[in-house]
């Protein structure tokens, strides 16, 4: 437990971190604490004091789960259409004057990484690399705090050009989305003939220093859940790091279904074909993956099987949507405007006390096998990846 937590006498709990030489208990916090009184107004502002930095633990859920990694999402939209993820025609995107702009995104992003003890920020969609301010974005999202963890899931059009300018603005990291290496199955479940670009893509991370570079699959029966062990041949060959992650009921179409979904366990028969898989032996922590050393090494493979195998116990994600909701889990049904406040002057202050009440609503887990489950209004790319 961290010194100030044994003299808070608030509900939250409060830590602080030491970034240089702190400064006595008593000198440091004569009081502190982000509070809201029962009108929801909030009643104190936290205190900056030399070097130390106040970060309330405060996105805790009521099962003890705290997240640090949040994911934003800069847009709805996206120049693929994913058949697992949306209709050929697209979907009806967002209003512009509905989505944040680069100003109210960052100042978020700062809120959640000064006071809420957010470490990794992943910024996705839709489509992120097709939002205009995206550098300006992780620059100043980067000036917050340089040892946050900042990386892009991305379908990889157009990273060739700016990958450098990424890496240069504070991107630590990419995730790149590709279900295969054949020119023909890709533009099927795509729709779209780019696999080209995503080459090129990937080629411009891995040379701008962001690695490893990871790549994401979804196999889709009689698609390209054939080609699982050409992928993974393919990702190895060229020093990427693949992840299978399994189909979740969040595509636009409600078209998911549980019998069509290949499985973790099919895709390790695929794999074991040709591959030996051992579990790697490195903690897995909250990371959503389970690990496998590939022929004993060095490479691996990932496997994220969300739907068989849940890890929601381990979750420290939290989402903001593009339209500015706070969004507790993937699977949620209920959101929390942020936007409304925000644009209605709220304090950095109020606007952190209304995120960590977002979070006691979060479940347990999806529930995807609960009798009850609704799949989400919002689709995977409205909610961000
Ligand atoms: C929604 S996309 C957004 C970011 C970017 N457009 C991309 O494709 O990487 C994020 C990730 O979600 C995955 N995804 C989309 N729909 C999915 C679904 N129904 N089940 C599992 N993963 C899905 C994509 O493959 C991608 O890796
Ligand atoms: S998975 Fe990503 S790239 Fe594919 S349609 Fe969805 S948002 Fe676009």
């Amino acid at each position: 437990m961290p010194w100030c937590a044994t003299r808070c006498t608030h509900a939250g709990r409060v830590v602080v971190s030491r970034r240089d030489s702190v400064p006595s208990p008593s000198s440091a916090l004569p009081s502190h604490g982000l509070r809201a009184a029962p009108d929801g107004r909030v009643t104190r502002t936290p205190p900056r004091l030399g070097r130390v930095t106040l970060i309330t633990h405060a996105l805790e859920d009521r099962y003890a789960r705290v997240a640090t990694d949040l994911r934003v999402s800069l847009t709805d939209r996206c120049n693929l259409r994913c058949s697992y993820c949306m209709p050929a025609e697209g979907l009806d995107w967002l209003p512009g004057d509905d989505v944040l702009t680069d100003d109210e995104v960052v100042r978020l992003v700062g809120i959640g990484v000064r006071h809420l003890g957010i470490r990794e920020v992943r910024f996705t969609g839709g489509e992120p690399l097709v939002r205009r301010g995206l550098v300006d974005i992780v620059r100043r999202s980067k000036e917050f705090d340089p040892t946050v963890d900042l990386s892009l899931t991305t379908n990889a059009l157009g990273l060739a050009r700016t990958a450098h300018a990424l890496r240069e603005a504070g991107l630590d990291r990419v995730n790149v989305s590709l279900d295969t290496v054949r020119p023909e199955t890709f533009l099927e479940i795509t729709r779209r003939d780019r696999l080209h670009d995503v080459i090129a893509g990937l080629e411009a991370a891995r040379d701008a220093g962001m690695v490893p570079v990871k790549i994401n699959a979804v196999l889709l029966r009689g698609v390209n859940d054939g080609q699982a062990a050409e992928l993974l041949h393919w990702a190895i060959g060229h020093d990427y790091e693949l992840r299978f992650i399994e189909q979740m009921p969040l595509d636009a179409q409600h078209g998911w279904s549980r019998e069509a979904m290949v499985t973790a366990e099919e895709i390790f028969e695929h794999l074991e074909r040709d591959f030996a898989l051992t579990p790697a032996s490195e903690p897995r922590g909250s990371a959503p993956a389970e690990k496998f050393l590939v022929d004993g090494g060095p490479a691996t493979v990932g496997v994220i099987a969300s739907v068989t195998r849940p890890f929601c116990g381990d979750c420290d994600r939290v989402r903001l949507t593009a339209d500015g909701q706070v969004r507790n889990c993937l699977f949620a049904r209920e959101e929390s405007d942020l936007r409304t406040a925000l644009r209605s002057g709220a304090s950095d202050d109020e606007l952190a006390v209304r995120w960590v009440a977002a979070m006691r609503g979060k479940r347990a887990g999806h529930g995807i096998d609960d009798p009850s489950f609704l799949q989400p209004d919002r689709p995977m790319s409205a909610i961000g990846g």
